[in-house]
């Protein structure tokens, strides 16, 4: 929990009162959490809704209560939850309606780590984007948690992806989930490497978690009609746009929060789905380590480094 925004350092390993669910929620005791770039933003920047306050979206558990109007979980199911907060503790009353029963057998971090990544690049690429066979992609942040469920996706679905990264030795990592092509953004210029792999036409779309200055070398490197999906912001700087760039380049920009929608059927239903596909093996949740909750400081800190691979996990 922390009391103040800022660094790693607010975060602290405290006992507070059990959370009591609400008439639709359900008791969760958690077995992994999942650290989200946005829960590295969360307590960086984002007011308190109370103090002390307990971050965190994604983790999956057992559920050991239901309230009152809860009549499609049960005691015992083990589920994949997602809520605003409260992911980083041992237990977490979220709603029903926010939970996805597991495959059995299924590994509880990786069921973690699916609704808020691979919800957030479904509904980028196909939702948003409209992705289909045969279409090019840039996935920016290509090995974050976000960037490499994109990755996945899209290159299942039959796109060519192209992927941004902070070092080739890393973007070449990537090869074996999809990516076809990667661009150093350290030391490449994104938008004219782009151009060079795509014949001069652009990409049909691209996809932005990373925000900052990229977003408008994004929209330069896509095609005469093509769509930037803008859906983070990881650099941590504002993203500051030419619409005159829009204009001539025939291009659609959108920007979608995933959270305010994630327990519509539609949504709820690719979600599930994707859960079954990573306890099926069709899709790889990329774990790059594991820390106890009582070094949450550590696993944020770790979390925060550039260059890694995947999502980091703790486990209560
Ligand atoms: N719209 C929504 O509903 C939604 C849902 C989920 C997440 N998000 C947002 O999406 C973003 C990504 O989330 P995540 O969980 O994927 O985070 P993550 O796992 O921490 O990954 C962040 C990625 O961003 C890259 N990156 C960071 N700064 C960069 C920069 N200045 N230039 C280029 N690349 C940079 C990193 O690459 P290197 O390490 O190689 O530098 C890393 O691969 C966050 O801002 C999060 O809040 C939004």
């Amino acid at each position: 929990m922390y009391r103040e925004n800022g660094g790693p350092d607010v975060l602290s390993y405290e006992e507070i009162a059990d959370p009591v669910p609400d008439d639709n929620e359900v008791l969760i005791k958690v077995e992994a959490i999942s650290i989200e770039g946005g829960d590295l933003l969360t307590r960086l920047m984002m007011p308190l809704p109370r103090s002390p306050h307990v971050v965190g979206y994604g983790s999956a558990g057992t559920v050991v209560a239901v309230g009152e109007q809860v009549t499609d979980l049960r005691v015992g199911q083990r589920v994949s939850a997602f809520g605003e907060h409260g992911s980083h503790a041992e237990l977490r009353a979220v709603r029903a309606d926010h939970c996805w029963v597991l495959p059995d057998g299924a590994d509880a971090a990786a069921a973690a780590c699916v609704p808020v990544a691979f919800g957030t690049a479904y509904e980028a690429l196909f939702e948003q984007g409209g992705l289909a066979a045969g279409s090019t992609v840039l996935v920016q942040g290509a090995a974050g948690g976000v960037g490499l469920a994109a990755v996945q996706l899209a290159a299942k679905a039959g796109a060519r992806v192209i992927g941004t990264g902070s070092s080739h030795e890393q973007l070449d990592a990537l090869r074996r989930l999809g990516l076809h092509d990667g661009i150093d953004y350290r030391t490449e210029d994104v938008r004219r490497r782009v151009l060079e792999l795509t014949d001069g036409i652009g990409v049909d779309l691209a996809l932005d978690p990373v925000g900052g200055p990229m977003t408008q070398q994004l929209i330069l490197a896509t095609r005469q009609g093509g769509t930037v999906v803008f859906l983070g912001a990881s650099a941590r700087e504002a993203s500051m746009v030419d619409a005159t760039t829009l204009l001539l380049g025939n291009c659609t920009l959108s920007g979608f929060s995933l959270s305010p929608m994630i327990h519509t059927p539609r949504v709820r239903a690719y979600v599930a789905d994707m859960i079954r596909r990573v306890a099926d093996g069709d899709l790889d949740v990329v774990v790059d380590r594991v820390f106890p909750l009582a070094d949450a400081a550590d696993a944020h800190r770790y979390a925060e480094q550039r260059g890694r691979i995947g999502r980091v996990v703790m486990v209560p």
